[in-house]
């Protein structure tokens, strides 16, 4: 067992107020990673309603990753919804037409960007994300808090506006974290870990899934490096060879830096 179908829309038996977010949206504008859950305490369709101002011809994007957890009541405000700021007024003339349809010729409406919302992050009850913000992997949006800047990973932010109130965890931690991406794991190797993740221990996680073995075969990769650096065979593709039998490159350095 493998957890639940990331390709349904409603992961929990009988309950139809919790579901996997890329199952259900529609709009091709919105791109929503595997395992995204939304909660709405009367019907998911209410997600899109919640993206406000969110027009095909301006053709901005919502962006979210993996793993995340939405709230009930969690709005993005899009870049439909701006105005003129820089103007005498910022009332919509041209909108109305009728010898008032020049109003806007020559100019255009700021536009922000899109909205990136990173891997595993939890956004509380009633927040709102405005136009052109990145919040990334790992962090969280407390309750009603609205989010006019970008939010750093694994950090947590609050009030309106929304400001830091702490870090997760250590700046080491967080680096770790940020390397080893748990969220684009195999599923069978999140599934072994899920103790682990749920932990808050790093270094368990990094070593679980090959245990002895793995490390046993870090360890002679390092004693190979040394050996091919001694006859001055190339080092790196030797090291490389090696290391694409057992996990990808970055995972093995982690492992060899800790070995060293
Ligand atoms: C953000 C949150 C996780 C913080 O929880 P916590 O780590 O236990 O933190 P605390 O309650 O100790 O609060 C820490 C600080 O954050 C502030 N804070 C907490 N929630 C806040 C909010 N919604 N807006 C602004 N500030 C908030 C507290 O006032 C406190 O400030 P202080 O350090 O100056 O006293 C929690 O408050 C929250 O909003 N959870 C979301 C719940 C939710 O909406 N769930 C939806 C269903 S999934």
């Amino acid at each position: 067992m493998t957890g639940p179908n990331k390709d349904i829309k409603f992961p929990l038996d009988n309950y139809d107020r919790l579901c996997f977010l890329k199952n259900v949206v529609k709009n091709p504008n919105i791109i929503v990673g595997d395992f995204t859950y939304y909660d709405d305490f009367e019907n998911i369709e209410n997600f899109e309603k919640n993206v406000k101002y969110h027009f095909d011809f301006v053709g901005d994007k919502l962006i979210i990753g993996k793993f995340c957890m939405i709230a009930s009541d969690v709005k993005f405000i899009m870049n439909g919804a701006n105005h003129l700021t820089d103007a005498l007024t910022t009332y919509p003339f041209a909108i109305f037409g009728n010898g008032w349809e020049n109003a806007m010729v020559g100019k255009s409406y700021p536009q922000k960007g899109d909205i990136n919302i990173g891997n595993d992050v939890w956004i509380g009850y009633n927040a709102t994300i405005m136009a052109g913000v990145t919040i990334e992997d790992g962090a969280i949006i407390a309750t009603n808090s609205t989010v006019i800047k970008d939010v750093k990973p694994y950090s947590i932010v609050g009030g309106n506006p929304a400001k830091e109130i702490k870090k997760r965890f250590s700046e080491d931690k967080i680096a770790k974290l940020l390397e080893i991406k748990w969220w684009n794991w195999d599923i069978e190797r999140i599934t072994e870990n899920i103790q682990n993740l749920t932990d808050n221990d790093i270094d368990n996680i990094v070593y679980c899934r090959r245990s002895v073995g793995f490390k046993f075969f870090a360890l002679i990769q390092v004693r190979c490096s040394l050996i091919g650096r001694c006859f001055e065979i190339g080092n790196k593709p030797y090291r490389r060879t090696l290391a694409t039998s057992v996990e990808t490159d970055d995972q093995t350095d982690m492992i060899l830096t800790k070995l060293k």
